[in-house]
């Protein structure tokens, strides 16, 4: 996830509209970023070219005195995916003759052949990015006589993958871009036009805009904006009105980051399987572990027996990591799974055959670093499982995996929190038997079947009874135990009441005590090991003794629902997978309970959304 912006026009100085565009952006990326203009007077030049890794005033302060003026420019803010932030891989990406310049979102899945391809015809790459591909395609497709647009089409159908993607040609006042499965939106303005990644990059200038769809292109002129399909037929397009005040807009309308990143949890967790899981073979592959296959084998060569895994994580991430360390354990290996801060002090015996995984959105936390830094001055084999390409986890563990969801900006975590077990179900999958049909199948499964409980969740008038609680409660078991430490967690930061998680079993050793008519328990019931439901139903029945409302989360309304006051359905997926959905639908009750009760939502009180201190 990045943003883009594109300009042409008589209207304000290009660079200007560009630098306003990039930070209306910020939000959607944040690691480095560029420009690139071209020449105003139609001469063949080559196009300017400014980027810096780091934040976008790093850019601001590289860019030469006074305005550089230009006929048409593209920008980016950059979210890493394939090579970490720094200069070089920042965009822009220039073809060799510097005529072409490219922005893209998204990942190119086949850029390796491509990139083998050109490189062995003679090109010279200068990035490690997947997006470096495209630039050097238009620019085969120009000396072989081809129209800028015609060499833009003949690149793009090329592709395969996520991308929307954005280039200039030297001499030319045209911005042409394509989108698919990676947003772009076009602005209609006054004295010019836009092309965006999202409306926040230029509403101080336009609010009419064109959204685009999937495998459609477009070329921005100074005269106007076309919309044509893959083969150049017009497409007719409306443009619409947005009533946006410009300070909300980063927010795309929603009225909090947090209910935004919900919403955009179908497709972080696309970008989190692309290229990592294969539907016909069933197999399950993380490039990003190719080569070390040997290093961190799970069965031991020595004496045959699996290696142990250990998890450091905190708070929302140990919840994941709870998660995964029992998909491990359902194939046979030894998985623990540790609160970081207490990991070290624990003392916990770690030999040279044993990795430890630290879950870290951020890859900053200060407790899960210092259980990594312990574990590697240990002798144990460490991997990050982060968000973020450059994180301090990501630079020091010996491995990394990224889970791609792009950047969170609420301090709850949502989406983070379904893509770090996506992540984590490929990586079990990757270490041990190396996926399968159905696993493939149920993964792949999972956007769809959170886009039906988004499109269908009720979670909002049941937030509107129970806001007035004096406690809620969360039990599941088995893959719904970590699920419901994270319901209360994420309750009880944004909506600053009291909420506890159980495994559904430990109720009646305490907690039960606290239960009353006025404490709502949300209880999470998936069909995932033989009689669990029925465990956790009788569990159930406990507190509706006690007199309190009970809210089923399930995929089994059918045996559920006589004993629930209210059901919340998900669609069944998979063992692993369907807790994954009913998650998403505590995430909105928590949500909907906190805006009622008119609570901070993106920045709860006393939390910050990076803890750098232990
Ligand atoms: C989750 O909503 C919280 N913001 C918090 O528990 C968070 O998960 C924790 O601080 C760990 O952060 P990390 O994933 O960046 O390491
Ligand atoms: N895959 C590209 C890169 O890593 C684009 C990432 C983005 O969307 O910002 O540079």
């Amino acid at each position: 996830m990045c943003g883009i912006i594109g300009y042409t026009g008589e209207g304000d100085p290009v660079m200007d509209v560009l630098m306003t565009g990039l930070s209306g952006l910020e939000y959607r990326g944040y690691d480095s970023a560029g420009v690139a203009v071209t020449d105003r007077a139609r001469s063949s030049g080559d196009v300017s070219l400014f980027k810096r890794e780091g934040e976008l005033s790093s850019l601001e302060a590289a860019l030469p005195d006074g305005s550089v003026d230009g006929a048409a420019g593209i920008g980016h803010t950059r979210w890493s995916t394939h090579g970490p932030p720094s200069d070089a891989n920042a965009h822009p990406h220039t073809d060799c003759t510097g005529q072409v310049a490219v922005v893209h979102n998204g990942i190119i899945e086949n850029f390796r052949e491509l990139r083998e391809d050109l490189e062995s015809a003679g090109h010279d790459f200068e990035s490690e990015t997947d997006t470096e591909v495209v630039p050097h395609l238009i620019e085969d497709a120009l000396a072989a006589g081809e129209s800028p647009e015609e060499a833009f089409r003949t690149a793009v159908a090329r592709l395969e993958g996520s991308y929307a993607v954005a280039a200039v040609v030297a001499g030319d006042e045209t911005v042409y871009a394509a989108r698919h499965e990676s947003p772009l939106v076009l602005g209609v303005g006054e004295a010019g036009h836009f092309l965006a990644s999202d409306v926040p990059a230029f509403i101080e200038y336009t609010d009419r805009v064109i959204y685009l769809d999937d495998g459609e292109f477009a070329t921005v002129t100074p005269d106007g904006v076309s919309v044509t399909d893959a083969r150049g037929n017009t497409i007719e397009t409306s443009v619409e009105t947005i009533a946006w005040d410009p300070e909300d807009a980063g927010k795309s309308g929603y009225d909090h980051y947090m209910l935004k990143e919900i919403y955009e949890q179908p497709d972080a967790i696309r970008g989190c399987l692309r290229e990592r899981v294969a539907e016909l073979s069933g197999s399950v592959e993380i490039p990003e572990l190719d080569g070390i296959s040997t290093t961190i084998p799970t069965v031991d060569a020595r004496d045959g027996r699996p290696r142990p895994i250990q998890f450091v994580a905190c708070g929302t991430s140990y919840h994941a990591a709870l998660y995964g360390a029992r998909l491990l354990r359902d194939r046979g290996v030894p998985a623990q799974c540790f609160i970081a801060s207490e990991y070290a002090t624990e003392r916990v015996p770690v030999s040279e055959g044993t990795t430890v995984v630290g879950v870290t959105q951020s890859g900053e936390t200060a407790d899960t670093m210092r259980a990594l830094r312990e574990a590697g001055r240990a002798g144990a084999e460490t991997l990050a499982v982060t968000n973020v390409v450059g994180s301090s986890a990501a630079r020091e563990c010996d491995h990394v995996v990224y889970i791609r969801a792009g950047p969170e900006i609420g301090v709850a975590a949502t989406k983070t929190f379904a893509s770090q077990q996506v992540a984590l179900s490929m990586l079990a999958a990757a270490l041990t038997d190396g996926g399968s049909q159905g696993l493939v199948q149920s993964l792949r499964a999972i956007p769809d079947g959170i886009q039906r409980v988004l499109d269908e969740s009720d979670a909002r008038e049941i937030a509107r009874e129970y806001v007035d609680s004096d406690a809620y409660f969360f039990i599941g078991r088995g893959y719904d135990a970590p699920v419901s430490l994270e319901g209360a967690l994420k309750m009880k930061e944004i909506t600053y009441k009291h909420a506890e998680g159980f495994p559904a079993g430990e109720l009646k050793h305490g907690p039960l005590a606290l239960v009353t008519d006025r404490t709502p328990v949300f209880a999470t019931i998936t069909d995932h090991a033989e009689g669990d439901v029925s465990k956790t139903l009788g569990n159930v029945k406990e507190v509706e003794a006690r007199g309190a409302p009970v809210v089923a989360v399930t995929d089994r309304r059918d045996l559920v629902e006589p004993f629930a006051d209210h059901v919340l359905e998900v669609p069944s997926i998979g063992p692993a997978q369907t807790p994954i959905l009913a998650n998403v639908q505590l995430q909105l009750v928590s949500y909907w309970v906190a805006n009622e009760l008119g609570r901070s939502i993106d920045k709860p009180r006393n939390l910050a959304k990076s803890v750098t201190v232990e």
